[in-house]
């Protein structure tokens, strides 16, 4: 284990309450995803992240934290976050926890004492609380909307209102408070205290605020958002940097920085801030070779001015599973698409993600894989709609089905529901499909050609081969349906369209998505080869 192993890591999302259920009640648990560590170790990840397992009331599925130093009992004790994280070392995987700095849970003791206190009391000034417009306070401070839908003020007995960037149960913190400051500062050594080894910062660029709350709808075009990237938000990763570095294991940050400009999003990425950010351009991007191209060449260009290692990230819990994305007429990802189901060829998003999985296990940078993703797993586009429990479908007046698609359970063993993800006869909060029989991580193992056999090969072969863990990449020479690189000796060639195209004359090939005949990929298959 190197101390620059975040720079090609192969991190693996844990999403807790649908990956392994120990104790029956229908929700992944710490119990189940130790028992699971083995599965983690054979896939060949350096490192899990995983979503919140803090206290919480699950009004946005644990990112609205009461308390950001204990494990909510739905998940187990903060004596099992701890053994996990020893368990986790003990099989070479380390620990990344995700924090979530910009909002809180209504029920976080300092925002019911904030209630409480009323107007103008220092207890109010660690929120964002502000009158009301309108002749009685009856409108909102201002047009700001909420990230889930209406606005992003709610209005307190009193008649204050309080900003919430997210659901009314997250009240956003004040960041410009020093008490603000000095309790994340504890939290992150509380955890580092705890061994572990980085921070996935949630809606990172959003702390710091304009503190004139001005309308948006007064700004002029392309100006940077009130609310979010603010010059302020960067002295605070400064100083997150430093206690990072104070640590023996010098812990990482990954931030969630949804930014449309790439050099704004990079100067996160600075070498006194961030160690890397998730690469939403990318996940965004079509399976289309120029775009992605063009995705990538952006990626590195702009990283190598801060010298940032990149990432590569095809989905996460919260946008619709890629396999289902690629099988869609319209496979590029917009929050307006992931509203509702789509029609999708699920053998063409398939066997596009097969080859997806080959891309971005190959490129220079570290690359997350979400639960399922080794899987194969698709979208679950028909869950009844009164089981939703996204926070978005109601608050989106049920025009937004939102994110339970992605975070269905997953199926581990067996012919039948619950697969394995918790004890027989338990049934797990968000119903599975009884087609994924096939889709098991039981059924997959056994299977060469199953997409866990895949992601096993590619992340042996990647630790294995130095040239894939460097920095360099050169694009080969192709057609415009053809992507192709090397990466010092090793190739990567990924065929888009008919009609097949050669491998490079000499190619020795190490892995490819689908079966190939010859030296002839086929549509929509990656091939991984050794260059003469
Ligand atoms: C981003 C998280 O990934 C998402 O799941 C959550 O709803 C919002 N931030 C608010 O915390």
């Amino acid at each position: 284990m190197t101390e620059d192993w975040w720079r090609h890591a192969a991190i693996y999302q844990i999403y807790p309450r649908s990956f392994a259920d120990g104790d029956g009640d229908g929700v992944g648990d710490i119990t189940g995803i130790r028992a699971r560590l083995p599965y983690l170790r054979e896939l060949g990840i350096d490192a899990v992240w995983l979503s919140p397992w803090y206290t919480s009331p699950q009004a946005d599925a644990g990112y609205d934290v009461a308390d950001y130093r204990d494990i909510d009992p739905l998940f187990g004790t903060l004596a099992d976050a701890e053994a996990f994280i020893h368990e986790a070392h003990d099989h070479a995987i380390r620990v990344i926890v995700d924090i979530v700095p910009n909002h809180c849970s209504d029920r976080h003791p300092w925002f019911q004492a904030a209630l409480a206190a009323g107007p103008g009391s220092p207890e109010r000034e660690l929120f964002w609380f502000r009158p009301g417009r309108g002749e009685h306070g009856e409108l909102p401070p201002n047009d700001w909307q909420s990230n889930f839908g209406g606005p992003a003020w709610t209005r307190v007995p009193d008649g204050q209102w309080y900003l919430h960037m997210f659901a009314p149960e997250q009240p956003d913190w004040n960041w410009d408070n020093p008490r603000v400051r000095e309790d994340f500062e504890r939290t992150l050594r509380f955890w580092l205290d705890r061994g572990v080894d980085g921070f996935r910062i949630d809606v990172a660029d959003n702390l710091v605020k304009d503190p004139n709350l001005p309308d948006v709808a007064t700004l002029p075009d392309g100006a940077v958002m009130p609310w979010g990237d603010q010059e302020g938000v960067h002295e605070i990763y400064r100083e997150w940097r430093k206690i990072a570095d104070s640590y023996p294991q010098r812990a990482i940050f990954v931030g969630e920085v949804w930014l449309p400009d790439p050099v704004r999003f990079t100067r996160f990425l600075r070498p006194d801030e961030l160690h890397t950010g998730f690469n939403f351009a990318f996940l965004s991007a079509p399976w289309e070779p120029a775009e992605l191209r063009r995705t990538i060449d952006a990626t590195l260009s702009t990283h190598a001015l801060v010298h940032a290692p990149a990432t590569w990230v095809l989905s996460n819990h919260d946008v619709p599973r890629v396999v289902t994305r690629y099988g869609r007429a319209q496979t590029a990802h917009t929050w307006e698409s992931s509203k509702t189901a789509h029609v999708a060829d699920l053998a063409l998003g398939t066997r596009r993600a097969r080859a997806a999985a080959l891309l971005t296990t190959s490129l220079p940078g570290s690359v997350y894989v979400y639960q399922g993703e080794e899987l194969g797993l698709p979208e679950v586009q028909d869950i009844p709609e009164e089981l939703l429990a996204d926070p978005r479908w109601i608050r989106s007046g049920h025009t937004d089905r939102g994110r339970d698609g992605c975070r269905v359970p997953l199926p581990w063993s067996g012919d039948a529901p619950p697969f394995g993800f918790g004890p027989a006869g338990s049934t797990p909060w968000l119903p599975q499909p009884p087609g994924w029989a096939a889709l098991t991580a039981e059924a997959e193992a056994d299977d060469p050609g199953s997409t866990l056999s895949l992601y096993r090969s590619a992340l042996r072969i990647r630790h294995a081969e130095p040239d894939l863990l460097g920095e360099d990449m050169e694009w080969l020479p192709s057609s415009g349906n053809v992507l192709a690189y090397r990466r010092g000796r090793i190739g990567c060639m990924i065929n888009f369209a008919d009609p097949p195209v050669p491998l490079p004359v000499g190619a020795q090939v190490l892995l490819t998505s689908e079966p190939v005949d010859g030296d002839l990929l086929p549509t929509d298959v990656a091939a991984w080869f050794r260059l003469p």
